[in-house]
């Protein structure tokens, strides 16, 4: 195909050699099958910051630390420098958390780098090298909702274990290759110590998995791992293998249960909300 403008530098630069077909087109950003030497590689293209809502970035950007004086500083006022700086922080954060988590064991598609605000990671593929399916478009048996939904809580505290909540998990972001089910889309990772929104996040990321598999094994939604995890990490007790019961106490007034499962649901309704989203602004491109 022709060589999307975008792409066009990672190509001069030989980093890439050429571009087979787009697989992609969310509202964040634009994924094409790409080739490099004999490798076929996926290429994620950011689309422009100002299409993410104001509210969005500042929660996002709330825990991540900046390193320069002068950069927080541009980052805090709207001038244009701070936009681009901004932009550019955002941009790395997927690439840092992949780099990371890879290295921590997390089920993440390998990264190639980061070039010219593309960055070029392994193609997850199915069994017959087609781009893999996303964990909500397949039917499952209720076994393999209840390994997968293991495999992911297991995802879930390692990432955890780094320090990093996701901030936007769910059946979109999981893809399923031969081997199980791999995380991906990371820009919105955040860091669990210094963002106090961190709990809400995990137990939402974790609701929204529960509420997509427990379609399949209802039994799943009557787990409360998030609160279990997350009582074990603040404890500095949760570690990459620490088994885990899906068992929760709940300390008495302190939250109700209708209303934990209520947030279950609505998990569930934001999920599909978030869907037709994505899917309105496919359209629109
Ligand atoms: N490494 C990968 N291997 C295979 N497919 C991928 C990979 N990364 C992304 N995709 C595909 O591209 C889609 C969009 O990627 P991603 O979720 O990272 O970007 P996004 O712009 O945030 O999209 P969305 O708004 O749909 O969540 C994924 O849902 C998946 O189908
Ligand atoms: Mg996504």
């Amino acid at each position: 195909m022709k060589t999307p403008k975008a792409l066009e530098a990672l190509i001069d630069d030989g980093v890439i050699d050429e571009v087979l077909r787009p697989l992609k087109s969310g509202k964040e950003a634009a994924v094409y099958v790409v080739r490099s030497g004999d490798d076929v590689r996926c290429a994620k293209v950011y689309k422009d910051m100002a299409q993410r809502s104001f509210q969005q970035r500042v929660q996002y950007q709330e825990g991540r630390k900046v390193r320069g004086s002068r950069e927080a500083r541009a980052i805090g006022k709207a001038t244009n420098y701070g936009r681009k700086q901004q932009e550019a922080a955002w941009k790395n954060t997927e690439v840092d958390a992949l780099y990371l988590l890879r290295d921590a064991g997390v089920r993440v598609p390998e990264p190639y780098g980061y070039y010219h605000g593309v960055l070029v990671m392994e193609l997850v593929t199915d069994a017959d090298g087609y781009s893999a399916p996303r964990l909500g478009e397949l039917e499952l048996t209720a076994e393999q909702a209840r390994e997968f939904h293991a495999v992911l809580v297991r995802q879930v505290v390692r990432m955890l274990c780094c320090g990093l909540i996701h901030g936007d998990l769910s059946e979109y972001n999981v893809l399923v290759g031969p081997d199980g089910p791999i995380v991906i889309d990371f820009p919105q990772v955040v860091s669990a110590a210094g963002n106090n929104a961190a709990r809400r996040m995990l137990i939402r990321d974790v609701n929204n998995l529960t509420a997509s598999l427990g379609r399949w094994a209802p039994e799943l939604l009557d787990t409360w791992y998030a609160e279990e995890m997350w009582a074990l990490f603040e404890a500095g007790e949760l570690q990459p293998d620490t088994a885990l019961t899906g068992r929760f106490v709940h300390e008495q007034g302190d939250v109700d249960l209708d209303g934990l499962r209520h947030a279950i649901n609505d998990a569930r309704e934001e999920a599909l909300i978030r869907q037709q989203g994505r899917e309105a602004a496919a359209e629109a491109d």
